[in-house]
């Protein structure tokens, strides 16, 4: 949507040649403390209103200016909780030099304000059930500081729509209500965080250093040069390394909220710096002593912060809300990678949705390309009215190349009983598919029960999917978005009974991914594929599908040698709502294992000087250990139900890698590269 943005003056910082005046300088520097917040004096009005002796100082900002009438009336205060309150000035009781005062007065001022509390005149009809609203007589007034014209002349977006405030002016955003709740909302999470780590699990909260190694860990990461010659340090994409290296060090309860970088494609949920709540528990012999942890730190955040309850998928597919009796078992079902990709074709699938796909592999197999010959159906039951609608048209979004920017899958609508088989008949005609030696049409027409009303897409996937999401995972996405509260997995109350018209944004889902592969075969991107429907892989060469510190499943261990890609690795993810908000594993404690893992499989033929350091530690008696970590703006975005992470960050970046606030990154002089050693070419 195109949205016209006020041109803004900029009247920035003026040219100052001389020292600002002494006496109205100083007086910014002069002025009373706060006594009260408004929510002090809404709590014990008795106390205050109309007692002119009690005297209130209230300091904030000026959120809107008015002029309720002619003469009096001036405005509205914000104070340091982000509460309004009605300023009042009077003849009776304000000093005129105050009068004066306020014509000056611009919104976003910062001002301090002392006078007593009244209930403030009432237009209404006298309803007496209607809250007190209140109004502070104003008998003393200070400017702290003024602000500039910017902050009037985006005054409109200030109270109608703060995320479209210029990123630029951060600090205006960031003083609106929604931003303060989001920010105050994050630390009273980590507080929490911390909390349930020391207090109900005895952790120690230890620091790792931002200076840290080059060593491949799964995206690109970002270099700090030094003045030494060719010498670099690297900005941590996680503390892996080190929190494995404290395991070694005799602490066996580590945890840390931990500063990270990757220098990554960015995305609504991705920065480039982002926060992990991080952590390490050594002599454990089963990563579920892991997720008790972690669903221990979930449940508390979401019941005591959100105050909302957690659900989990029971055994019959239903939800059901987590009850705490059972503090020392994972509440949270576990789904396997594999039933994953081929119920919901993506590893972190949004449960509150009970869509899931069919295979159509034993009545065809698809012949476009022979990786991919397994043809799945995902059916929207009664999209449309077939009553009322005559032909009903596909949305857009399913058939967008922007949404899928492989292969599209086919998307059809059951206007009428025709509809039913044409569309396998069109694929077979265009070879597109063939059948199997096993096809039955009245068992195909039976399984799939297609009737008017219905809209579904069918695609392919290899038997054993690595992309993720496939065709069919982007269109279950697309489709719960553009059929909000359709399809819902019901609620199973205690008493057995079925709900299913909640409101979807009110619940949390959240279950634990299982038994991914260890290794994935690595994909090929020449530049002839890049217009190829369907990624390419070359399946002798492996990269880990998390990171290579990952411990094999115990009984896939023989297949390290046979057969890498069968091995599934001890590594869990946390999947809420769709969103994955944290992933981690049991480790390699053995150092032979770690050694043979990165020079046989993965072929880092430069292990030594990339991961010698973490050998060395392993080899020094380091116990068995397992962790994870989670994503904590990703974690405190979906507290306050928002999609971008940026909401909960105070100076995120922007899609370029841009700090908008003080426009990093910035050139350096000649002088300062030449002392790093650094050379730029265009
Ligand atoms: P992983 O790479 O899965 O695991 O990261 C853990 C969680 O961090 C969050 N996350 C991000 N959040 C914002 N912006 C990003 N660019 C970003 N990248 C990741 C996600 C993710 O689930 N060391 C391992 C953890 C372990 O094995 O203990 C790690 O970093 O929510």
């Amino acid at each position: 949507m195109l949205r016209i943005l006020p041109k803004i003056r900029y009247n920035g910082i003026r040219h100052y040649s001389k020292l600002p005046p002494k006496v109205s300088t100083l007086a910014k520097f002069d002025f009373p403390l706060a006594t009260h917040t408004v929510q002090s004096i809404n709590s014990d009005l008795d106390n205050y209103l109309n007692k002119q002796q009690t005297k209130i100082t209230l300091n904030g900002h000026i959120n809107r200016k008015s002029r309720i009438r002619p003469t009096l009336g001036f405005g509205f205060l914000r104070d340091t909780n982000g509460d309004e309150i009605q300023l009042l000035a009077t003849p009776d009781h304000t000093n005129s030099s105050i009068f004066e005062l306020m014509k000056k007065l611009t919104v976003e001022d910062s001002v301090s304000v002392t006078g007593f509390i009244q209930q403030k005149e009432s237009k209404s009809d006298g309803n007496d059930t209607q809250a007190v609203e209140l109004e502070l007589v104003v008998e003393d007034f200070q400017i702290l500081n003024s602000s500039n014209l910017e902050a009037a002349q985006l005054d409109k977006l200030k109270h109608n729509d703060p995320s479209q405030i210029p990123p630029q002016f951060r600090y205006l955003q960031l003083r609106t209500p929604y931003y303060q709740k989001a920010l105050r909302l994050r630390s009273q999470t980590a507080q929490l965080v911390r909390e349930t780590f020391i207090k109900n699990h005895g952790f120690t909260e230890i620091e790792t250093p931002l200076l840290f190694k080059s060593t491949p860990e799964g995206a690109r990461e970002f270099l700090v040069p030094t003045r030494a010659f060719n010498k670099f340090y690297a900005l941590p994409q996680s503390p892996q390394q080190y929190k494995q290296i404290l395991m070694s060090s005799g602490f066996t309860r580590y945890f840390q909220i931990a500063k990270c970088f990757r220098d990554e494609d960015l995305r609504s949920d991705r920065q480039p710096e982002f926060t992990q709540i991080d952590l390490e528990m050594s002599y454990i012999n089963n990563s579920d002593q892991v997720g008790v942890v972690v669903e221990d730190i979930i449940h508390n955040v979401w019941n005591k912060v959100a105050k909302k309850p957690t659900y989990k998928v029971n055994k019959n597919g239903y939800l059901e809300e987590i009850n705490h009796d059972q503090p020392n078992k994972l509440q949270f079902e576990k789904l396997n990678y594999i039933d994953a990709l081929t119920k919901y074709g993506i590893d972190k699938p949004d449960l509150r949705s009970n869509l899931s796909f069919t295979s159509l592999e034993s009545y065809f197999t698809a012949q476009e390309n022979k990786d991919f010959p397994v043809l799945e159906i995902c059916i929207l039951k009664q999209a449309f009215d077939p009553a009322t609608t005559k032909k009903f048209k596909i949305p857009k979004t399913f058939t967008d190349d922007h949404n899928f920017p492989s292969r599209r899958p086919y998307v059809w609508a059951v206007n009428g009983p025709q509809d039913v088989t044409s569309w396998y008949k069109k694929l077979l005609d265009a070879n597109i598919i063939s059948t199997t030696s096993s096809f039955d049409e009245s068992k195909l027409l039976a399984e799939l029960n297609l009737e008017p009303g219905d809209v579904f897409a069918v695609s392919t996937r290899s038997k054993f999917p690595y992309e993720n999401p496939t065709p069919l995972g982007k269109f279950r996405q697309l489709a719960v978005q553009e059929y909000p509260h359709r399809w819902q997995r019901p609620i199973v109350t205690e008493d057995g009974s079925l709900i299913d018209d909640y409101n979807y944004n009110d619940m949390v889902v959240g279950s634990w991914v299982v038994n991914f592969p260890l290794f994935n075969p690595i994909e090929i991107k020449s530049d002839e594929d890049k217009d190829s429907k369907y990624p390419q892989y070359d399946y002798t060469k492996y990269e880990s599908t998390h990171h290579p510190f990952t411990m094999a499943k115990i009984e896939d261990y023989e297949l390290l040698e046979s057969d890498p890609l069968k091995v599934r690795g001890e590594h869990y993810d946390l999947v809420i709502n769709g969103v994955e908000v944290g992933g981690g594993s049991r480790r390699i404690h053995d150092p032979a294992l770690q050694q043979y893992i990165f020079e046989e499989i993965l072929k880092i033929s430069n292990f030594q000087d990339l991961f010698g350091h973490l050998l060395k530690a392993l080899s020094m008696g380091c116990p068995p250990h397992a962790g994870l970590a989670l994503g904590f703006d990703r974690l405190c975005a979906m507290l306050i139900g928002s999609s971008s992470i940026r909401d909960t960050i105070a100076f995120p970046k922007n899609q370029s890698g841009v700090d908008p606030v003080v426009e990093s990154p910035t050139g350096v002089s000649e002088k300062a590269l030449n002392e790093y050693y650094i050379t730029t070419k265009q």
